[in-house]
């Protein structure tokens, strides 16, 4: 299977020496976008592209509102820290994640909860959530408290992985039951529908990245959506310098985190946008040839069947953890990049649990899971 694969990958990305796992797809568009904003001057914290941008993603998902932020850890952190999540509390996640989701909740002085992982979504687990919460929680005047270790759980991030929607109308509605604030990282998720809906709109706020390796990029870039019009405009403050309008004085009503997208990243965005359709619809073209060749040799992929994915990052699952170093060490011979999921969160000393769950579907998935190239395939050269 592994020469097969071989030449599958070969045949989707013909002409290219090393095949990255994902990396973006430019052409004069973007050039020229990001040319005529430097000719603007407006390359920092202010200027039209942002709002444009802003409401050219909201429109896409349907969020009401979006907040374009220096990048997805930041829209992470800012989520956070507008509902409220403070030193002392406890935010329920998953450990099969990027350590960005971990690391936002450090942050902001919280300690993460693991919740296990669903098959074969790879994302939080309605279940396993209940279950912890009837188990170990109380709740106490609308605040879900933790009894062991009598913290609150100030909010429920769960994580869309690999731009797979999770099962996140019933994660949502049990957050709802139990008065937890759910922000919603869907990070690796833009273009991902599920119930109707787009990932991230399913709570208080969802995140999304526009990191060079996702499905459109603005170098570095991050949005938060939200449908709440009051919280949006906290948002839009405190990611700036929270500064007071007046046309002199540099008067500020709090600790801005200064954690605006630069109008320069939201030029590049607008002209990467105009293309999203396409490079969905690309994705959905190398998904079908994974899925229909792994179906030839009984592997299957990290799927929702009942949702509609971006298929961001295909990812494939191995008979035995052998197997997967197998696979890993065959590609990197042959000049083609290919990855394990992410080291388990919980199982790295700054980002420990307050808590011991068992989580044995994560430490399955990632015993067995290789991300392989998923990248749009070149068409043109790149730009002058
Ligand atoms: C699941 C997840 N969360 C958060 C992030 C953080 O985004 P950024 O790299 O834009 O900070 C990423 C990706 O990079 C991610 O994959």
């Amino acid at each position: 299977m592994f020469e097969q694969l071989k030449d599958l990958i070969r045949s989707m990305y013909p002409g290219e020496n090393t095949i990255p796992l994902h990396r973006p797809s430019f052409s004069q568009e973007e050039a020229s976008a990001v040319a005529a904003c430097i000719n603007s001057t407006f390359v920092s914290s202010v200027g039209p592209e942002i709002g444009e941008f802003e409401k050219l993603i909201a429109k896409f998902c349907d969020s009401g509102y979006a907040i374009a932020t220096v990048n997805g850890t930041a829209a992470l952190h800012l989520s956070l820290h507008v509902l409220g999540v403070h030193s002392g509390d406890i935010v329920l996640t998953q450990s099969l994640s990027f350590a960005a989701t971990g690391h936002a909740i450090l942050q902001t002085g919280a300690k993460p909860v693991y919740i296990d992982i669903a098959l074969p979504e790879g994302s939080m687990c309605p279940e396993a959530l209940l279950h912890f919460l009837e188990e170990e929680c109380k709740q106490q005047e609308n605040i879900c408290i933790h009894k062991a270790s009598k913290r609150r759980i100030a909010a429920c991030v769960p994580m869309h992985s690999f731009g797979e929607p999770a099962k996140i109308a019933a994660i949502a509605e049990i957050c709802r039951n139990w008065s937890i604030p759910l922000v919603e990282d869907a990070a690796e998720a833009l273009g991902s529908f599920t119930e109707g809906k787009h990932c991230g709109t399913f709570g208080t706020f969802g995140i999304l990245s526009f990191n060079g390796n996702k499905i459109m990029t603005t170098g570095a870039g991050g949005m938060i959506l939200c449908k709440n019009e009051t919280l949006a405009k906290r948002l839009k403050h405190v990611s700036t310098t929270a500064k007071i309008p007046d046309p002199f004085e540099f008067r500020h009503s709090e600790a801005g985190f200064n954690y605006r997208l630069p109008n320069l990243n939201a030029s590049l965005g607008i002209a990467q946008y105009k293309k999203l359709p396409a490079f969905l619809n690309k994705k959905k073209t190398i998904h079908r040839e994974y899925r229909v060749f792994f179906q030839r040799f009984c592997y299957k992929l990290v799927n929702n069947p009942e949702a509609q994915s971006n298929h961001w990052l295909n990812t494939v699952i191995m008979n035995s953890a052998e197997e997967k170093e197998e696979l890993l060490q065959f590609l990197k011979v042959h000049d083609i990049q290919a990855r394990p999921a992410w080291y388990p969160l919980h199982r790295q000393q700054h980002l420990q649990s307050v808590t011991d769950l068992p989580l044995p579907q994560t430490d399955w998935l990632y015993s067995r899971a290789v991300s392989l190239p998923s990248s749009v395939p070149f068409e043109a050269p790149c730009y002058d």
